[in-house]
């Protein structure tokens, strides 16, 4: 019955934010606590951060508690689940390694994730040609990350991997690998399917300067632990719409990111508990592009919904703060679990390979024999 396996991650590149919160975070939970699984795991990717971070391991030492911290807060619950970091687990770059055989360089450059990866950071100085992208300033392990990030899911025979919509391209290149290795070698891995957010608006949240994506790298981020008075400030200096000049001017949703952020995190109970004197939000809407709204009216509302929500988790990130050994020893604890199932798979691939010579007892049989004739 419950055969879903779960499995996602994050880089540990900074604190989480509330992209990764309504893309990613808070279904975990709702899966978690549904308990409709046979196991899940989350994990943080510091052997991937380390792909374009490998001359700043430090960032990515310093932040894999950041995102420990922020897991707990936002409930993930290491005893319902296994939480671990990436690198403890050495049979995901031995997977990576054989998986490797599997795919061409010509498939690693139309993964359009790597793709744009590479022109955001600047691994290529002039990045309108295909042939300059892939110059050679680009570091094979960053190139061959989505090999890596395959050996990720499959160790664990994920089913099922919650994640935002830029990782797509990645669960292709993953589902391609595991049929090119059972139809090599025999049925031994599993494929995987992505979940996505079921609301639109939490696909990809912009930054609050409406730039296409929160990330830390532009300074538009809301984080998760963000104090409540850095929240407002933030809520109040949001893109909105630039013709929107005087109040009584019609206003635009289009690209407003004050409506972005309540199409992801509105709910009909806020209108009673906030904003009375409208009954939902397409009657605030309409109000907005009819003319007459402001936006400090708006941004006061989205401000008191964005606290109620994040309130609990600053508090509960405050709580599991006071004892950060014990965070690490729960890392610790989440690691030794991945490693065991990973290991187990990695058996099913070496004996699918045949690689697994000193359990292949027909194989020295044969070999013996065979020498045997020739003395
Ligand atoms: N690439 C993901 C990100 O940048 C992190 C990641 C690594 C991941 N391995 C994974 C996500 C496996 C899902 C499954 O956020």
């Amino acid at each position: 019955m419950k055969d879903k396996i779960i499995l996602t991650g994050d880089r540990p590149t900074g604190r989480l934010h509330i992209g990764h919160y309504v893309g990613s975070l808070k279904g975990r939970v709702e899966l978690q606590n549904a308990m409709d699984y046979k196991d899940m795991f989350v994990f943080i990717a510091d052997a991937q951060a380390l792909t374009d971070n490998f001359d700043n391991p430090e960032k990515v030492r310093q932040n894999i508690i950041e995102v420990a911290l922020d897991y707990l807060s936002v409930g993930l619950d290491p005893g319902k689940i296994t939480i671990f970091i990436q690198s403890m687990i050495p049979e995901l770059t031995e997977l990576a390694f054989y998986y490797m055989n599997l795919v061409t360089v010509a498939r690693l450059q139309r993964n359009p994730t790597v793709k744009t990866e590479i022109a955001m950071r600047g691994f290529s100085k002039e990045n309108s040609e295909e042939q300059q992208v892939f110059g050679s300033g680009l570091p094979v392990g960053f190139f061959t990350y989505p090999i890596s990030q395959a050996a990720d899911i499959t160790a664990f025979k994920a089913t099922t991997v919650p994640t935002g919509e830029d990782q797509k391209p990645m669960i292709e290149q993953t589902v391609e690998i595991v049929r090119k290795f059972n139809s090599i070698y025999g049925e031994t891995l599993v494929e995987p399917d992505i979940l996505l957010p079921s609301n639109n608006a939490c696909h990809r949240l912009p930054g609050i300067d409406g730039k296409a994506k929160m990330s830390k790298s532009l300074g538009n981020c809301i984080y998760l632990s963000e104090p409540a008075d850095t929240l407002a400030k933030k809520v109040m200096s949001m893109y909105t719409d630039p013709l929107h000049i005087s109040i009584n001017d019609p206003g635009h949703l289009e690209g407003n990111t004050v409506f972005t952020y309540l199409d992801a995190f509105c709910r009909q109970e806020h209108f009673g508990m906030f904003l009375p004197e409208y009954p939902n939000l397409d009657e605030l809407k309409a109000h907005y592009q009819r003319g007459g709204l402001g936006d400090v009216k708006i941004k006061k509302f989205l401000g008191k919904i964005l606290e109620q929500e994040l309130a609990p988790i600053r508090e509960r990130r405050k709580e599991f703060e006071k004892d950060i050994p014990e965070v690490y020893n729960m890392l610790r604890k989440g690691s030794e679990r991945a490693r065991e199932v990973a290991a187990r798979t990695m058996d099913d691939v070496r004996k699918a390979m045949k690689i697994n010579y000193f359990e292949d007892k027909a194989l020295i049989a044969s070999q013996a024999e065979k020498y045997r004739q020739q003395q």
